[in-house]
């Protein structure tokens, strides 16, 4: 059994022209101790897909109209709230860009982790300090004592964000979602980041929901990827498989879209056009107004998937010729 299995997953906005779906039927797992990776353009779904595995979509005007998120075989939908952080409160943890929005400005960082610690394990106070000395130590923080008792604007974003996977770990969850965790932070500090979340989760396990726009940060990372466009997976494939045959255009173009060597400026070609906007319906393939491989069917009939191999599924009329 997966340790979290999403099936069928729908999330719909309320417009003024009604309810628009934005996350359309998706589905997939994560093993434990594995890296899945969702990867897509800025506004297919990924966050809302997060969100709604959390249990933290808010207000009134989206909501999940379909599906089931079985976290070790328990569907927390119908969980209500307090139920939920009840059963699996300190089994989840979520890690969001912008570690601003999630830390709060006026308690020196050392507290807000020993706060942390204090509501979920039954710790003493002394224990819950000794505790987040060894945390900022794991997420290497230098000088621990002293970073202690510095407020969040007083670190730099790398540091901020090494702060909230210490707090996202002090309870040892069995399943991480990063949501575009290193996106605020130049290359370098990125790479950092990246390795730490890597080296952590050999360390205790975790497995990892790592949510990226950029296709290279997910395939350095991650075991198997899933790529998302406008509300659907597309391709999914363990990481290698997936690189050694591409079979959907758009998994194609996002490859494309990578600077050619590392932090240079030079790009390849990147996808033409833009994802339509989620209020245009679109009867055939989503992808087909910006795809250069589209014939006359992609404009009326959606694709179903069509498995490559083993593990290895593509949503495209054309997926089972390689290119
Ligand atoms: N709370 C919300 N209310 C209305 N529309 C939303 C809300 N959250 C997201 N959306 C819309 O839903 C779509 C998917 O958003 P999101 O999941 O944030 O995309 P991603 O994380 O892939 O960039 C976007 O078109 C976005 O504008
Ligand atoms: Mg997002």
């Amino acid at each position: 059994m997966a340790l979290l299995e999403v099936k069928n997953l729908s999330v719909a906005i309320r417009q003024k022209q009604g309810l628009i779906t934005v996350v359309d039927n998706l589905s997939f797992h994560v093993d434990e101790n594995e890296t899945l990776g969702i990867v897509g353009e800025s506004g297919c779904g990924k966050s809302l897909t997060a969100l709604s595995i959390m249990g933290l979509l808010q207000g009134s005007q989206v909501r999940i109209t379909e599906g089931t998120v079985c976290f070790d075989g328990v569907d927390l939908l119908i969980l209500g709230p307090a139920e939920r952080r009840a059963i699996m409160g300190d089994q989840m943890a979520m890690i969001f860009q912008e570690p601003m929005t999630s830390l709060n400005p006026v308690y020196r960082v050392g507290d807000q982790i020993v706060e942390v610690l204090l509501q979920h394990l039954k710790l003493s106070r002394a224990a819950a300090k000794q505790r987040t000395l060894e945390l900022l130590d794991l997420v290497r923080i230098p000088n621990p004592i002293l970073q202690i008792n510095s407020y969040p604007h007083q670190m730099s974003g790398g540091q901020r964000q090494r702060i909230m996977i210490a707090m996202a770990l002090a309870c040892s969850p069995r399943i991480l979602i990063a949501d575009e965790p290193t996106t605020a932070l130049d290359v370098t500090v990125q790479k950092e980041v990246l390795d730490l979340m890597g080296e952590l989760q050999r360390h205790t396990g975790t497995a990892i929901v790592l949510i990226s726009h950029d296709l290279g940060v997910i395939a350095q990372t991650c075991d198997r990827v899933a790529v998302m466009y406008r509300g659907k997976i597309v391709e999914t494939a363990a990481t290698k498989a997936l690189f050694a045959d591409i079979r959907h255009p758009y998994t194609k173009g996002l490859l494309n879209s990578l600077p050619l060597v590392d932090g240079d400026v030079e790009w390849l070609d990147t996808i033409p056009g833009q994802v339509p906007g989620i209020e245009t319906v679109l009867p055939g393939c989503a992808f087909q107004p910006r795809c250069a491989f589209a014939d006359e069917r992609c404009s009326y009939e959606k694709p179903n998937d069509i498995r490559v191999a083993g593990g290895h599924w593509a949503r495209c009329h054309y997926a089972g010729q390689s290119t």
